[in-house]
């Protein structure tokens, strides 16, 4: 007897980003840098930014999944387990999940945060994908949420031209035919953590006025230096994504690359043999919204795929975290 293994399959995804436009020109005011040095080092023209107090990453979260359970008609009690990547959680505790959960109403889930930044929406996926391969959950809502602009130094031209706000959700279930998940590879490297981090807030160095005066809750990045990292190894690991599974460019629909830099992607597309024609790009609009990129393609681009089209995910972040996921399209819009 031939034991099949279920696979998990995306069957609907959502997206939010907020309404106010912060464009080039405006940060030309805030910092010394031009519409042209941006858009020509990282393909950005504008990104969104989540003004109002008391706006957190669950407001973004929230959106998506409301939005994400109208589309599919799914009763909020329907949902098994909500798992949010974030690094810009509204809170250390509890998770933002936990609030979005609540928030709702999906009264008969759990829910938890994963936090492996730019690479937190394919962690999320995969560690949701294997709680509906085992066979024990038949609805997980996966959302990649991120509120960069809460820990972005509008003083610092190195990374506040770079970052946004946004975020989207997908719906997770077995698969009735073989599309879905096919494949995954994870990775991290805990050496390059303090290329690209957040020094202070944390339990090692709590808030202080010295934290404060130091700017050190503002994002910390060696750009050039995390470039070269993620250049290689987003590319590595889309290639070896590609062996694994036999495939050649013929067989990909589309490179969906976390949306850091135009030219990181371009490498990325250049080493796996594709063309332009199928890299899915919206990061001259939202920027880099960290754990939010992806699912804001999937939300961008949904009308482009076919049920059976071979999409490949790959990202790269801080930790260092990278990743890559080969999955086949589970539906027609
Ligand atoms: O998603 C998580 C992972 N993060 C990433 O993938 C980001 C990776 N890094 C990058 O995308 C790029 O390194 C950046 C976009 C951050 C920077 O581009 P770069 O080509 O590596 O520039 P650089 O840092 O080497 O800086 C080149 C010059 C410097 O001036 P000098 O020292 O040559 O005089 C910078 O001070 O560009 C200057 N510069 C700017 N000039 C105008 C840096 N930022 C700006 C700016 N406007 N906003």
């Amino acid at each position: 007897m031939v034991i099949k293994k279920i696979k998990s399959s995306i069957s609907g995804v959502f997206g939010y980003v907020p309404d106010y436009v912060l464009t080039n020109k405006e940060l030309e005011k805030l910092v010394n840098t031009t519409d042209e040095w941006i858009v020509t080092r990282t393909g950005i023209k504008e990104r969104r930014i989540l003004k109002g107090n008391l706006q957190g990453t669950s407001v973004i979260g929230i959106k998506c999944v409301n939005g994400l359970l109208e589309k599919t008609n799914t009763d909020a009690k329907e949902i098994d387990l909500i798992i949010c990547a974030t690094v810009t959680p509204d809170m250390a505790f509890p998770s933002t999940a936990n609030l979005i959960s609540n928030e709702v109403g999906a009264t008969n889930s759990y829910s938890f945060d994963i936090s492996a930044a730019c690479s937190g929406f394919l962690y999320a996926l995969t560690t949701a994908s294997q709680f509906i391969e085992a066979g024990t959950h038949k609805k997980v809502i996966v959302v990649g949420a991120d509120k960069m602009s809460s820990i972005v130094n509008y003083e610092d031209r190195k990374n506040c031209v770079l970052f946004g706000d946004g975020g989207g959700a997908v719906l997770l279930e077995p698969s009735i035919d073989d599309t879905g998940i096919q494949d995954y590879i994870l990775k991290s490297d805990g050496s390059g953590g303090s290329m690209l981090c957040l020094k202070a807030g944390g339990s090692k160095k709590p808030a202080s006025i010295e934290t404060i005066n130091n700017k050190e809750h503002f994002i910390y990045q060696e750009g050039s230096s995390v470039f070269k990292f993620a250049v290689t190894k987003m590319a590595d690991v889309s290639e070896e994504i590609m062996l694994n599974n036999n495939l050649n460019s013929d067989k990909i629909a589309y490179l969906i690359p976390h949306q850091a830099n135009k030219r990181i992607i371009d490498a990325t597309a250049n080493r796996m043999g594709i063309g332009p024609e199928k890299v899915l790009l919206n990061i001259e609009k939202y920027g880099n919204t960290t754990a939010g990129t992806i699912p804001l393609c999937f939300w961008d681009f949904e009308k482009l795929f076919k049920k059976g089209d071979n999409l490949i995910l790959a990202a790269f972040g801080g930790g260092f975290t990278w990743g890559s996921i080969y999955l086949k399209w589970s539906y027609n819009s």
